[in-house]
């Protein structure tokens, strides 16, 4: 009988290259390295062969971009989720897809154990692990850095030592995660979060001084809460987000600092670079508050905040994410319309809203003539509507004094 097999989550950084000998030695099992391509574009075929060199029985890249965006990021677009409001969660969405993908790779090739990079302080190995365990509770999981009591220079002598080439060239002091989605920057000095952030951390938006000087207008055209045109050409998602990326980002647009609150109880400070999702999902509101009643959109807000919530804490595969899911749908069949943003100098600003189902009434807004809203009836109104607080203040004399 042949050995067991573990299928590695492989990026072809140091930590998991390391991780391929790493479990050759400890655990005595074949690995077979799965490269999943998130939609940044970066070749993996290098990283397909690096993972054969150090000694993969069998390296494969897996293309997941079109997946990606249809089934986890417009999804979590409509639902509004930012987790505490300013994260738009690219990491978050992609653990899952990835999770799914080492459990299928998993199935297929008879292996008995998974394993990935994470380490034991993470948001990223609650979101594997759950997910794992809950799509294929029999998998062993391997996670080689919560394991293995390695510094970084432990794991480059680790390397060294082992043949693994190591590239000094890309020794950086940050710890990055990227998807089409964003980049999750940590470490260095962005542990210390009274330092502002060296420009250096940043690749995919420009400093506001290096932005143009004349404001970029763009209209973006949604149909129940998906993106589906620029500039009134209609645009596959990926090629959407990816050309939004690069007009917000040269605009300066989509650096978010963000102190956050990990599930496992750490606050951490990380820098974000996501300038297609908060160019969207600021004009995805908007076309929200345009379509939606006070009601709704208020609801809506619980929603996204647990959608969010339930994201950033790995609950994908979960009956909750199903009923969320659901809500989210319904609401979103009214939001079609198109959205007119200003980018100017790190700022992106809506300047025009339009769609077939506005609830925008001009003849009941204006002021002007055309005015249809019925005047008198206000009195009366609000008579009634106010009649609980004077009746308080009556009986209970509770006056105010300045
Ligand atoms: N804090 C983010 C999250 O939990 C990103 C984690 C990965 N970031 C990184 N720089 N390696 O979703």
């Amino acid at each position: 009988m042949g050995k067991k097999k573990v299928i590695l989550a492989y990026s072809g950084g140091l930590d998991t290259s390391v991780a391929i000998k790493w479990i050759q030695e400890k655990y005595d099992m074949d690995v077979i390295a799965l490269s999943i391509d998130l939609g940044t574009g970066k070749n993996l075929k290098p990283v397909e062969e690096k993972a054969l060199k150090i000694g993969a029985i069998k390296s494969m890249t897996i293309g997941a971009k079109d997946v990606f965006v249809k089934t986890f990021i417009f999804p979590a677009l409509q639902a509004g989720a930012l987790y505490e409001k300013v994260y738009p969660l690219a990491t978050a969405l992609g653990r899952p897809l990835i999770a799914k993908m080492l459990v299928d790779t998993a199935q297929a090739e008879g292996a008995s154990a998974v394993a990935h990079g994470c380490t034991g302080k993470g948001n990223d190995q609650v979101r594997f692990d759950v997910a794992i365990h809950t799509l294929d509770p029999s998998l062993q999981i391997i996670a080689p850095l919560r394991e293995w009591n390695m510094t970084r220079n432990d794991a480059i002598e680790y390397a060294q030592k082992n043949g693994i080439p190591v590239d000094v060239t890309k020794k950086s002091p940050y710890s990055v995660d990227e998807n089409i989605w964003g980049r999750s920057i940590e470490c260095g000095v962005l542990e210390d979060p009274w330092i502002e952030p060296p420009e250096e951390i940043y690749k995919w938006t420009r400093d506001v001084n290096n932005t143009p000087d004349k404001p970029t207008y763009l209209e973006i055209g949604f149909e129940k809460g998906i993106p589906i045109s620029l500039n009134g050409i209609e645009k596959e998602g990926p090629s959407l987000i990816h050309e939004l990326n690069l007009i917000a980002g040269d605009n300066g647009v989509g650096r978010i600092d963000h102190l956050e609150n990990r599930v496992v109880g750490i606050k951490s400070r990380e820098i974000y670079e996501s300038p297609a999702a908060v160019l969207l999902f600021k004009a995805h509101h908007t076309l929200e508050e345009i379509t939606m009643t006070r009601d709704s959109l208020r609801f809506k807000e619980l929603v996204s905040t647990q959608y969010a919530d339930m994201v950033y804490s790995g609950l994908w595969f979960s009956t909750f994410h199903q009923d969320l899911t659901a809500y989210v749908l319904s609401s979103q069949r009214f939001v079609t319309g198109t959205i007119r943003l200003k980018l100017f100098k790190s700022n992106c600003t809506v300047v025009g809203r339009k769609s077939p189902f506005s609830l925008y009434t001009h003849s009941l807004a204006t002021y002007d003539e055309g005015d249809t809203f019925e005047h008198g009836a206000a009195t009366g109104f609000i008579k009634i509507f106010g009649l609980a607080t004077k009746t308080q203040a009556q009986v209970q004399k509770n006056a105010f004094k300045l």
